[in-house]
């Protein structure tokens, strides 16, 4: 293993105790923020060259060296194994020295880790950000897919998990194509906030050299500078806005995920799991599990144990950096890790199942889904809907005792409860009827339904905002 300098070893005459230099140090985990630091600090060079603390020459030839590091970690497989460095800022600066000789000692100049780290996990958050969006879209494409395969697919539509009134298969698919629309309109918003440079803000007060900040900003891609730069190095809002907006795309994933086990059981037997994301039972041979989305639904307690972890990790923190916020990374990393994961796992599941188009149609017939029907018709036909429903409660309880359908009655039986009810009763209480009507926007009318579709594939082409 490489021994690393310490990089503020002056003032220090005894040695570290070996525990504790273990606990303080990051860069088993920060090593991941190699490439995003490396353009930090690509661009802070070319600001002290612009300030002119740097000469061309040893600007040159630190971004040389930078660039060479950025290679080498490309090539070399252990290229991070293999060092003691504290953080991944001091590994990168060593190492810079290493290859550069004295130039490399004058890169830190005007700059403190505490800004440079703020920097660094604001570069790689955009970039997962961006993944994350990419994830989305595709989980997206996967359920208006799924859906535009199965058009005219039926499902009993539940409330309360009791059969309440029937749905279109893609307004089920659709559902979730709008939850997942509002995570990404979140999380553009969560960038806007990332996307702001805290270099230039120093340990705390301030860089003490000319560093044109809106020029380094612009280096690096930023939309605005700090403007506060003890806010600039102790905020990790952002990082709690990414874990927040990360918790709701989990939250919908999970609700997804239930419904999808729930559907592939025997007892609903509306969807078949196919054997690529399914596994067996160690024991009993008739098994096929869904433990791809029993995951994807337990995960979601890993994202929000890091919310968590990263809103108190914040609290009460007294200005302005603090060694508490090297506490930030893994919760940050293992939320896009499990995020991405599992939007990717989802969109597989998706792409494997196998919709029971017959099974999920008789059992959208069965249990008085259309009971609300028969209260619109007779509402229809001027009784009073609270009247209407009263009556139509009696008729399903009348038709529960003689094991029937409503549509099944006999128009004698059920003119007992109405004379107002009439032949035409059967046309409203249809399952085609009873799409039909949900003709609104937004309703499971195969019209509204095939519109909606529509748009989402105008959506996913880039042609609608969201
Ligand atoms: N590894 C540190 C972190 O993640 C970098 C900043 C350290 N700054 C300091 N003054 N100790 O926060």
């Amino acid at each position: 293993m490489n021994e690393e300098k310490k990089l503020w070893g002056g003032r220090f005459t005894g040695a570290a105790d070996e525990n504790f230099v273990r606990f303080n140090r990051s860069f088993g985990f920060d090593w991941r923020l190699f490439a995003a630091d490396i353009s930090g600090c690509l661009a802070h060079c070319e600001g002290l060259r612009r300030a002119a603390v740097l000469t061309p020459d040893e600007a040159d030839e630190i971004q040389a060296g930078l660039n060479k590091l950025l290679e080498q970690s490309a090539k070399d497989q252990n290229f991070f194994a293999d060092s003691s460095a504290e953080d991944v800022h001091s590994f990168i600066e060593s190492r810079l020295i290493e290859i550069v000789g004295d130039a490399g000692r004058k890169l830190h100049t005007g700059r403190s880790r505490n800004d440079q780290v703020a920097t660094a996990l604001r570069l790689w958050l955009r970039e997962k950000t961006d993944e994350l969006a990419d994830e989305l879209r595709d989980a997206q494409k996967s359920l208006v897919d799924l859906a535009e395969k199965h058009q005219t697919a039926i499902l009993p539509g539940y409330t309360h998990l009791q059969r309440a009134q029937p749905i279109l298969f893609a307004h089920w698919c659709l559902s979730y194509f709008e939850m997942l629309k509002r995570d990404a309109a979140r999380l553009s918003e969560v960038r806007k906030r990332i996307n702001v440079l805290p270099l230039g803000a120093a340990a705390l007060a301030g860089t003490a050299y000319p560093i044109d900040r809106r020029a380094v900003a612009r280096d690096l891609g930023f939309e605005a500078i700090s403007e506060n730069s003890l806010d600039a190095v102790s905020d990790r809002d952002f990082a709690v806005e990414f874990a927040a907006a990360a918790a709701l795309i989990m939250t919908h994933l999970s609700r997804l995920a239930e419904d999808v086990i729930l559907y592939a059981t025997t007892e609903f037997g509306f969807f078949e799991l196919s054997d690529a994301i399914s596994t067996g039972s160690s024991l009993m041979p008739q098994k096929k599990n869904p433990d791809s989305m029993e995951l994807v639904r337990g995960k979601s307690g890993r994202v929000f144990g890091n919310l968590m972890a990263l809103l108190t990790m914040l609290k009460g923190l007294p200005m302005a950096y603090n060694k508490d916020m090297q506490e930030d990374k893994e919760a940050v990393f293992d939320t896009f890790d499990t995020t991405r994961d599992c939007l990717r796992i989802s969109a597989t599941v998706l792409r494997n199942i196998k919709v029971r188009e017959d099974a999920a149609r008789s059992a959208a017939v069965k249990g008085y889904l259309n009971a609300t029907e028969l209260a619109d018709y007779l509402s229809k036909k001027d009784v009073p809907f609270r009247a209407a429903h009263e009556l139509a409660g009696k008729i399903v309880l009348y038709a529960i005792a003689e094991k029937v359908e409503l549509n099944e009655l006999d128009l004698s039986a059920m003119r007992k409860f109405s004379v107002k009810i009439e032949a035409d009763v059967y046309d409203a209480l249809s399952l085609e009827k009873t799409l039909e009507t949900k003709n609104v926007t937004g309703g499971t009318a195969p019209k509204q339904v095939k519109k909606a579709l529509r748009q989402a594939r105008r959506f996913l082409s880039g042609k609608t905002a969201g």
